[in-house]
């Protein structure tokens, strides 16, 4: 439908004209011809507009004259202007707009107004020998250039996706014979089963909207002399929560939802999701089977000195206006800080110590975790891992001879209180 209305009406109408004025002038009468370089004349109110005519005749003919005619549907047929051999008989009437300055048989109208749509014709006749005459006609089109356009959106606070319908509309203060047509991101809008536009093209209907439609829509209206578009305007689309996901600083992520840090670091987490408007954000904490409230808002941090050893966290987002809502879970494991920096400087008497030490379960408290991981491996196999290459604790919680992940350790460590 959109494409329909779009298609230029007048270029068809002026190729009828065409044709048909070929037929209807290609001869001239005795001595006389009479050219038109244009038959379709495009004016625009308020401006002069020269209607260019031409004529020959032979060299004995003695009286020329011109005259033009006007002929439209709402005013009939009337006589615009006449000349006699250079003498001028201007229409009463009509006159003071009508302008043929001969020799010259071109018609100046002006200013052009809305009423002088419609057919022209010049008649020229002579006589001298013999009497002869020869007429064209021409095509006269009065526009007024469009304003610009002006889009309102509605619902105007805003639609939810899946659920509500958008209009779109389309005005102009000015302008005559505007055709309208729609742009998304400034290319052309098609129709489609969402998108449906009204016979004149001044109304887009989506149905129902989509994230997708959160776009920038253009209305571009145009009319025979003129074109003008509006500005850009943006749909309110409220959509969401999509794309739910938990960041924190790469160095604390052990795999996928699986954080640790050392006892003592600050720990940030930040909760994302695209959604209009913001979600709600909320946090959780999931321990020992209870889930507490813990925070509002995007970022979580963590004083790690503060929290359980092992603990799952709950990131949950909240679109208060689709009342949709989403959730993701991690897991966070303290990791002693001592690791770090004691791990090398330890002896593999030390390592065999602390495997003992963690099966009897009672490790000191300071040094928790510690023992028990490093002695997970055998020793033989440690002693492959082990050299230099090891730095942190990181390393060989991602060092696949090591056989075991952090996340086993806390687990079978003890509490702290
Ligand atoms: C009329 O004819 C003259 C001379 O042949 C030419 O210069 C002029 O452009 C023509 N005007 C129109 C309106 O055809
Ligand atoms: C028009 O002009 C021609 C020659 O220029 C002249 O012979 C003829 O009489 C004139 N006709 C009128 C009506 O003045
Ligand atoms: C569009 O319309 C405004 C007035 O509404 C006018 O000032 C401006 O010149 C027009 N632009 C074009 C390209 O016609
Ligand atoms: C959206 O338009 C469809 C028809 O296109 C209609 O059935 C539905 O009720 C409309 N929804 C709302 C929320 O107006
Ligand atoms: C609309 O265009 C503006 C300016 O180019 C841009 O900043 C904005 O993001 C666009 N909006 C949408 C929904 O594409
Ligand atoms: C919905 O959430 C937004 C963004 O978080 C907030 O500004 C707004 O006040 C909330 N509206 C209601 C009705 O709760
Ligand atoms: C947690 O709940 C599960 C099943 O609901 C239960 O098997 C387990 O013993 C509980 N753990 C604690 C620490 O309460």
């Amino acid at each position: 439908m959109g494409h329909d209305a779009f298609m230029d009406p007048f270029s068809s109408k002026a190729h009828f004209l065409l044709y048909e004025i070929c037929i209807l002038t290609i001869g001239s009468y005795g001595d006389v011809t009479v050219t038109v370089p244009n038959i379709l004349i495009l004016g625009t109110v308020g401006q002069p507009l020269l209607l260019p005519a031409n004529y020959t005749t032979g060299t004995k003919d003695h009286n020329i004259q011109i005259t033009w005619t006007f002929q439209s549907q709402s005013s009939g047929s009337m006589l615009l202007v006449t000349a006699v051999n250079n003498t001028l008989t201007p229409d009463m009437e009509h006159g003071h707009r009508f302008f043929l300055s001969p020799p010259s048989a071109s018609l100046l109208i002006n200013p052009v107004e809305l009423r002088d749509d419609g057919e022209y014709t010049i008649k020229v006749t002579v006589s001298g020998m013999k009497l002869a005459s020869a007429s064209r006609q021409l095509i006269v089109q009065v526009n007024v250039p469009v304003s610009k356009p002006v889009v309102r959106s509605d619902p105007a606070w805003g639609a939810v996706e899946y659920v509500d319908n958008a209009t779109l509309s389309c005005t102009v203060t000015r302008g005559t014979k505007v055709i309208y047509q729609w742009l998304k991101d400034g290319k052309p809008l098609l129709p489609s089963s969402r998108h449906i536009f009204s016979s004149d093209n001044k109304m887009l209907f989506i149905s129902p909207v989509l994230k997708d439609d959160l776009s920038n829509y253009t209305c571009v209206a145009k009319n025979p002399i003129s074109m003008n578009e509006s500005e850009p305007i943006a749909p309110n689309i409220y959509y969401g929560p999509y794309d739910l996901m938990v960041k924190s600083e790469p160095r604390f992520k052990v795999s996928e939802g699986v954080f640790t840090a050392g006892k003592g670091e600050p720990v940030w987490f930040k909760c994302s999701a695209n959604s209009n408007p913001p979600n709600v954000y909320s946090w959780f904490q999931k321990a020992d089977n209870k889930t507490t409230p813990i925070q509002w808002g995007p970022v979580l941090n963590i004083k790690s000195e503060k929290v359980p050893d092992k603990a799952d966290y709950m990131c949950c987002v909240y679109n208060n206006i689709t009342g949709k809502r989403d959730e993701t879970q991690f897991t966070f494991i303290l990791s002693a800080t001592v690791i770090k920096e004691e791990l090398y400087h330890r002896s593999p008497a030390y390592y065999t110590q602390a495997h003992q030490v963690s099966e009897e379960r009672e490790p000191p408290v300071d040094d928790y975790g510690i023992y028990e991981f490093v002695a997970v491996p055998e020793p033989t196999q440690f002693q492959q891992v082990r050299p230099e290459k090891l730095k942190t604790v990181y390393d060989i919680i991602r060092e696949p001879n090591a056989h075991t992940t952090v996340y086993e350790v806390i687990c079978h460590s003890p509490k702290t209180s």
